[in-house]
């Protein structure tokens, strides 16, 4: 007679090398919540106010970061290997801003947006072609999203320190804010249209400013 054995929380463990694969469950919080208690001295529902905004911001960091691997690679002409080296550094530096505010939305209870469908559903920053574009076109492409952000962090920031988030503040201004910054103007100075040997000799006395 065969030996049934019965499974239960009683009965032993049985040691195996073999790995458990192809596990499913259900998730254990949903999105668009946050833990209930937590010992922050921030309520539920100010941490709920901030980690929503905050996941705004992330997406639309995350796909800044993906615009500049994108121009990264795809960049043409004389000032390719400048522009080559500048995309992937601010690549860089977005990518550290993302783990800063995802890491900020799990502490403060929340969920992070992580995968790109999700983050291409929820950002507001235009959506560019599969194709390649001219360089000036991706450095304004760039600025525009910059533009987003930066809008949306001082607005952020503003309410984070009304509700009494002061360390969402301080991301936002310290990190977030400064670096947005930075790389605009490390970004615009490559569209001022100036002569690259010979200076313009001046016609007259007025200028065009
Ligand atoms: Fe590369």
């Amino acid at each position: 007679m065969a030996k049934i054995e019965i499974e239960s929380h009683l009965a032993p463990r049985r040691i195996s090398a073999q790995p458990h694969l192809h596990q499913r469950a259900a998730e254990i919080q949903a999105y668009g919540t946050v833990n209930r208690l937590l010992p922050l001295e921030l309520e539920e529902p100010v941490r709920l106010e901030i980690t929503s905004q905050l996941n705004q911001l992330l997406a639309d960091t995350m796909t800044l970061r993906d615009l500049y691997k994108k121009s990264h690679w795809q960049t043409a002409g004389p000032t390719f290997y400048q522009l080559h080296l500048l995309f992937d550094k601010h690549f860089d530096e977005q990518a550290e801003l993302v783990d800063s505010i995802a890491e900020r939305i799990q502490l403060l209870g929340g969920v992070s947006i992580a995968m790109a469908h999700d983050v291409a559903e929820t950002t507001h920053i235009e959506r560019p072609p599969r194709g390649r574009e001219e360089a000036p076109f991706q450095i304004s492409r760039l600025l525009d999203a910059h533009q987003v952000i930066i809008s949306e962090t001082r607005k952020m920031a503003g309410r984070a320190t009304q509700l009494g988030d002061d360390g969402s503040n301080d991301l936002l201004i310290s990190e977030v804010l400064r670096t947005n910054e930075l790389q605009v103007w490390f970004l615009s100075e490559h569209l001022v249209d100036v002569p690259l040997v010979k200076a313009e000799e001046p016609q007259s006395e007025r200028r065009d400013f």
